[in-house]
């Protein structure tokens, strides 16, 4: 039953006979079998199709044996029901008419998920089938503040200050935003999970920008939001409840806060020291990282000593699942990440303090 998977018992902090292992990015251009279907549709079409996009989300649990799938899909999908057009170029996303005012924030939509994100629900169904027990599916959706970064600078930026402009001249319209993003996020991932989804994770790339101030104001208030609506969803009450991630960028500054975010499983980047993330957090959240992405790029025993540092700077507590930082990048070697994922299997299955 995949209800007794590792993965999943790490999520609940049970005790587990090794560290479970999947990789945030990992069905994507580093593999020519992705690359394959890639060469045949657009980016925005292979998310829309469900055969390709369980095709697609199935590639790396079949080449490299990770314990958790993810959905193939991106945080962006959910915009264009909200009435915001995204396009997808060569230089990434690109939204040709920005929610720049208040009138703009007004007119969002709060869409229907199973009407309007249908496409999603019917590869959630797809790849539970093809997945048949073997591992959990994940399924995700942007965090409201990060999705608000896209939706207001109308793009990827470096300093977000369209962003950071509206929230600081108009912070009640930014709330607008927020809270019809946080309300549509939520009911996609109740969707999600109806459909099959065996655990959610709400991305937050871009909080990690944010003064602490700002960050409870404008980021954590609505992973809360998102979280509180979700606990308290029909789903949630019929006993159909999923372990929820958050996975912050950037989160050192804000470790005592993230750990009131109600989620249950905290992801972590590589900037900050995961024995301090394990002492701040305690028994509150189990936690998911963080190697840096980059780290695959190195020779291989380099590669195999960070590995080695992540797990023993997480512990042998129950509770940790291991991940990237971030996620794996394009010109990153297959033959790296099977490195990876071989030395976790290996290092964490032999006895550890307390496991
Ligand atoms: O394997 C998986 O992790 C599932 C698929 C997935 C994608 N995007 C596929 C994708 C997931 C979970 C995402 C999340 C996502 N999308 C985030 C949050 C995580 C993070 O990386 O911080 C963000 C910020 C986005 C928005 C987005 N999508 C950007 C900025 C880009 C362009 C930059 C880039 O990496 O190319 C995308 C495109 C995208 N999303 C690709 C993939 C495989 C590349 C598209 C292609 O094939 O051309």
């Amino acid at each position: 039953m995949a209800a007794d998977h590792l993965f999943l018992r790490a999520c609940r902090r049970e005790p587990t006979p090794r560290v479970p292992i999947w990789m945030m990015r990992q069905a994507g251009r580093y593999m020519a079998e992705y690359q394959a279907v890639r060469k045949k549709v657009s980016f925005l079409e292979l998310c829309g199709t469900p055969e390709l996009a369980c095709e697609v989300t199935l590639q790396p649990i079949d080449k490299f044996g990770f314990d958790a799938a993810i959905l193939f899909s991106d945080i962006l999908v959910v915009l264009p029901p909200m009435g915001l057009e995204v396009v997808f170029g060569d230089g990434g996303p690109d939204l040709p008419s920005p929610v720049r005012t208040a009138a703009d924030a007004r007119k969002l939509a709060v869409p229907d998920p199973i009407t309007d994100l249908g496409f999603v629900m019917e590869a959630v169904r797809l790849i539970r089938r093809g997945l048949a027990g073997r591992v959990p599916l994940i399924g995700f959706a942007g965090a409201p503040f990060t999705l608000a970064c896209y939706a207001v600078e109308g793009g990827g930026s470096k300093n977000y200050e369209h962003t950071k402009g509206l929230m600081f001249s108009d912070p009640a319209s930014f709330h607008i935003i927020l809270d019809k993003l946080a309300r549509t996020v939520a009911a996609y991932l109740e969707a999600q999970v109806e459909a099959g989804a065996e655990a959610v994770q709400l991305f937050d790339s871009w909080a990690g920008i944010l003064a602490p101030g700002d960050y409870r104001e404008f980021a954590l208030r609505y992973v809360r939001q998102v979280v509180d609506l979700l606990r308290g969803s029909r789903t949630w009450a019929s006993g159909g409840g999923v372990p929820i991630i958050y996975f912050l960028n950037g989160c050192a500054p804000y470790l005592d806060d993230c750990a009131r975010s109600g989620a249950d499983v905290l992801g972590v980047d590589w900037r900050v020291d995961m024995g301090e993330v394990r002492r701040r957090l305690g028994d509150r959240m189990a936690v998911q990282g963080n190697l840096d992405p980059i780290a695959l790029f190195a020779p291989e025993d380099r590669l195999r000593q960070r590995v080695a540092e992540v797990l023993g700077s997480a512990g042998s507590a129950p509770g940790h699942i291991f991940n990237l930082g971030h996620g794996i990048l394009p010109p990153t070697d297959p033959a790296r990440v099977k490195l990876v994922v071989d030395t976790v299997r290996e290092l964490s299955s032999s006895p550890r303090d307390g496991a």
